[in-house]
């Protein structure tokens, strides 16, 4: 298929995915820093951002890569509001063969509400109307709650690239799953509201950026 970029917003299901800008160094890198302990074992690049500055490279880097078409990293925010609820990106894009690879990581505050299938669902029908054929996820063999998106999103477990990775200094397995186009989409269901009575208290254990 043709190189081509993907929207630089996306809204739905009480949800909205903005690509990553600059502005939004200071509140992802707090999300980082509030979150490093549980997104190191699964995100290489965490022991990266150790600053604002550091974060802001990374956003900065990201919009190249956007532009390059080579990468495409969303916030996710709830609603229209500024609370960032995580992160979704297309990666490992292979324009000739018509595949891709999503990856995503959401704060503890909104952890288990739904909001990475909701966004997986989201972006999964933008790619397939595009052109691509094959989106794969790939989660570390015991990422239980990662391996729970692909299986909830409709995601088929191709296999198990058996010692393919070493993170935390241990060689790990890890699953490709897949969903090829005309395969279910994935359903967003009703629209994500926050598990806690206000957004503030959401954002108490996540991040808010003015
Ligand atoms: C992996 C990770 C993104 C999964 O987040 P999550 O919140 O469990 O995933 P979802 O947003 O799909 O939420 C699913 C939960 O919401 C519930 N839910 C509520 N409404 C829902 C809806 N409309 N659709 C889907 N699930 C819904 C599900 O029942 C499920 O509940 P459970 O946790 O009790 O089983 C998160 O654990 C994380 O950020 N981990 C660290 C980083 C990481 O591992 N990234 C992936 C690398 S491959």
């Amino acid at each position: 298929m043709e190189k081509t970029a993907l929207p630089e917003t996306m809204e739905g299901a009480g949800l909205r995915l903005v690509r990553f800008h600059p502005d939004q160094a200071r509140a992802l890198y707090e999300v980082v820093a509030l979150n490093r302990a549980r997104l190191e074992p699964y995100l290489p690049w965490v022991p990266e951002v150790l600053s604002v500055d550091d974060e802001e490279g990374a956003l900065r880097r990201a919009r190249q890569q956007w532009d390059a078409r080579n990468e495409f990293s969303y916030v996710i925010f709830a609603g229209a509001s500024a609370v960032i609820l995580g992160a979704i990106g297309v990666h490992h894009l292979v324009w000739e063969q018509d595949t891709c690879e999503i990856g995503y990581f959401v704060t503890a505050g909104a952890e288990g509400q739904g909001v990475v299938s909701r966004s997986v669902a989201l972006l999964e029908k933008v790619l397939f109307s595009l052109g691509f054929y094959r989106i794969e996820i790939r989660p570390r063999a015991d990422n239980t709650r990662s391996v729970a998106v692909a299986e909830r999103c409709g995601y088929r477990l191709d296999g198990c690239l058996r010692g393919s990775l070493i993170q935390g200094g241990l060689r790990r397995d890890m699953l490709v799953f897949s969903k090829l186009r005309g395969e279910p989409e994935a359903e967003t269901g009703p629209p994500w509201e926050p598990r806690h009575t206000t957004l503030a208290q959401v954002s108490s254990d996540s991040t808010v950026s003015a």
